[in-house]
């Protein structure tokens, strides 16, 4: 397995381009399924979830052609309806073909994801909404097995806010019979990408951004070309490194807009922040504030961004409170942040974070993506040597993550499994 091996201390000094969003991507991939026209995509990242997807879709008779970040996909003829739990266990956005199946071709056959390092993530709401759309659905041998002649429109409220839940709802009905309205619903920027793209298809839908979506169901859809979003996460990533190792970087292709709060925050920690259209710079030549937060729906403090946050407070003067809201378990970058000298005491969904003068390198085990990035960070800003292992969570979601750390002078290197 792929391990970094991170030497401390250098300060990061250069320009990185922002990748294009993997959270955006995924769901995109999947509305391909909706039409047996071309769908051209361009800034989608390469990352191993991205394969897997594509994977996902291929062995359902869905052609793609992928080259450098352009990926071209047709769903013209698709022969098979099912996704097999050796590709849903390991990425559970593959959900994201329930919806659109089941609306194209009046059935679909995803096995459950099964359980997952940061919560339990059920995908109850999912369910709920399309059986509010007429589907009929079961659980039979580990799979939601859903059919419908045709999808009918519903008003569907959401019990909690859900990221994939509503994209999976608003793709089975853009070509649903009639019009849904969906209450409560996520507001992530990676929802209205998906949404515009969805338009450009020719569907119907408005007030994508909000909390409520109405989608005026069509009876097909066409082919488009749409370009991928920037991924406020990765970049936000970046940002929090330069925050806890210190230096001046620039980022571009990124997309401020969709920042709001995680600028916010990076600026009460200390850095200076100026951002253009697509570009953000920021720079830090002290040690870092405090910052506590509380995770919440967009446009609320992201939880992607948690474990991040937090190896910067692991650095700061002061203490930080910081509340994960989303998922019941996702703090498990603590134990290692921990073994690298942080001081950081958890209760429930409540972690104490007090800042010391510097973490000293060491030994750790990536354990999700983020907690990953964490790791990274935490051993940029480290005295000595750290050795991230497990990075392959890394992979999921973060595109030649040490190159660009490295163009902007971090000291890190891969060891690849023969070599490590
Ligand atoms: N939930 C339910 N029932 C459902 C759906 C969600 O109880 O049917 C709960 C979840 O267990 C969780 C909360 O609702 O406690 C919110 O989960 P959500 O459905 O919004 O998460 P998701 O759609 O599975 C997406 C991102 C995650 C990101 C979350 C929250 C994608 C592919 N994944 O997941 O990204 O953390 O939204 O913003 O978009 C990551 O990139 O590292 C990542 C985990």
């Amino acid at each position: 397995m792929d391990k970094l091996l991170i030497t401390g201390g250098n300060r990061l000094k250069g320009e990185i381009t922002v990748s294009g969003a993997k959270n955006a991507a995924l769901p995109i991939l999947c509305a391909s399924l909706l039409t047996a026209d071309t769908i051209t995509l361009d800034n989608v990242p390469n990352l191993k979830d991205i394969g897997t997807t594509l994977r996902l879709l291929g062995q359902m008779g869905v052609q793609s052609e992928h080259s450098n970040n352009t990926v071209q996909l047709s769903a013209a003829q698709v022969s098979s309806l099912e996704a097999p739990y050796e590709l849903v266990k390991t990425m559970r956005a593959s959900i994201l073909v329930l919806g659109p199946l089941l609306t194209r071709f009046g059935e679909a056959r995803v096995s459950l994801p099964g359980g997952c390092a940061i919560g339990q993530r059920p995908v109850d709401q999912h369910i709920k909404g399309l059986e509010a759309m007429g589907a009929d659905i079961k659980i039979e041998h580990g799979f939601v097995v859903a059919k419908a002649k045709r999808l009918k429109g519903a008003s569907i409220r959401t019990d909690m806010v859900t990221v994939t839940g509503t994209e999976n709802l608003m793709m089975a009905a853009v070509l649903a019979e009639g019009r849904t309205t969906l209450e409560n619903a996520a507001r992530e920027p990676e929802i209205s990408d998906l949404a515009e793209l969805l338009n450009k298809m020719g569907a119907r839908i408005q007030g994508h951004g909000g909390d409520r979506i109405i989608i005026d169901g069509v009876d097909s859809l066409h082919g488009a070309s749409h370009r991928v979003i920037a991924d406020r996460i990765e970049a936000g990533t970046f940002l929090c490194a330069v925050g806890a190792a210190g230096g001046e970087i620039v980022l571009r292709n990124a997309a401020p807009e969709t920042m709001g709060a995680i600028l916010d925050k990076l600026q009460e920690a200390g850095l200076a922040i100026e951002c253009g259209s697509d570009w953000i710079r920021c720079s830090m030549h002290k040690r870092p504030r405090a910052t506590g937060f509380r995770t919440s729906e967009y446009p609320g403090f992201p939880t992607d961004m948690q474990a991040q946050l937090m190896a910067l407070n692991t650095v700061a003067d002061g203490t930080a409170v910081i509340v994960e809201n989303i998922f019941e378990n996702r703090y498990m970058h603590v134990q290692e942040l921990g073994r690298m000298g942080a001081s950081i005491d958890i209760d429930g969904h409540t972690a104490v974070v007090t800042g010391v003068p510097q973490l000293s390198g060491a030994t750790v085990m990536a354990t999700d993506l983020r907690a990953s990035a964490s790791l990274v960070i935490a051993g940029l800003a480290a005295y000595g040597d750290t050795t991230v292992e497990r990075i392959y969570h890394l992979d999921r979601g973060y595109e030649r993550m040490e190159e660009k750390l490295r163009s902007v002078g971090a000291n890190i290197q891969r060891l690849t499994r023969e070599a490590a």
